[in-house]
């Protein structure tokens, strides 16, 4: 498998300081990757190195060239609590968001890891969220133990453990398995 496109969304959590990692995995799995970040997630992406990977922040101007070609699929690693709840309900004031939105709507496969503490994910809206995106196909995976059947809210203060812990083979392998696009 060569040359698929994959936009790796990603948001302001820990788990945002594992990108460069992603992007790496990607590219030895045979994809072509465009980092998507959420604005909150930028200052998790100072400190890496994107290894020259597209990084779309913001809108283009009304004019300018599309920054990238179609997707063939998505990951949102992380996703947050803000994210997850704004994507589920429509909302797509952002780069990212609208990216995430039409990414559901166009049924483009798409992985999402959400990223969130008891407290967070004890919010009504955030169980609905998480039946909404998996009614639309979304594959949600675990964080802690790459469970796509069931998920665990992150324990307090073990955010930064998580994240270093976390494999990114649980979702190329997610994503590996919608197989192959139908030639256009
Ligand atoms: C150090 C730090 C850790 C955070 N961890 C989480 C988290 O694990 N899950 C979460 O949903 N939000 C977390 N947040 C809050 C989000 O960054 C915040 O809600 C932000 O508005 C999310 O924006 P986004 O969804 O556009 O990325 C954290 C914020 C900071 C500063």
């Amino acid at each position: 498998m060569t040359d698929r496109i994959l936009y790796l969304v990603t948001c302001g959590a820990p788990l945002a300081a594992r990108i460069e990692d992603g992007v790496r995995a990607a590219r030895d799995r045979g994809w072509t990757p465009y980092v998507i970040p959420t604005d909150a997630a930028l200052q998790w992406l100072e400190e890496q190195d994107l290894a020259g990977v597209p990084v779309l922040t913001g809108n283009r101007a009304p004019g300018d060239p599309k920054r990238s070609p179609r997707a063939d699929a998505v990951a949102v690693v992380p996703t947050t609590f803000n994210t997850l709840n704004a994507w589920a309900n429509g909302n797509a004031d952002t780069f990212p968001l609208t990216t995430l939105c039409a990414a559901l709507g166009s049924r483009t496969p798409t992985v999402a890891v959400p990223f969130a503490k008891a407290d967070l994910a004890g919010h009504p809206a955030w169980l609905a969220s998480l039946a909404v995106l998996r009614y639309a196909g979304v594959t949600i995976v675990d964080p802690q133990d790459g469970s796509t059947s069931s998920l665990t809210p992150v324990r307090s203060g073990t955010g930064d453990r998580v994240a270093q812990a976390f494999r990114w083979d649980w979702i190329f392998g997610e994503l590996e398995s919608f197989g192959s696009p139908p030639e256009s």
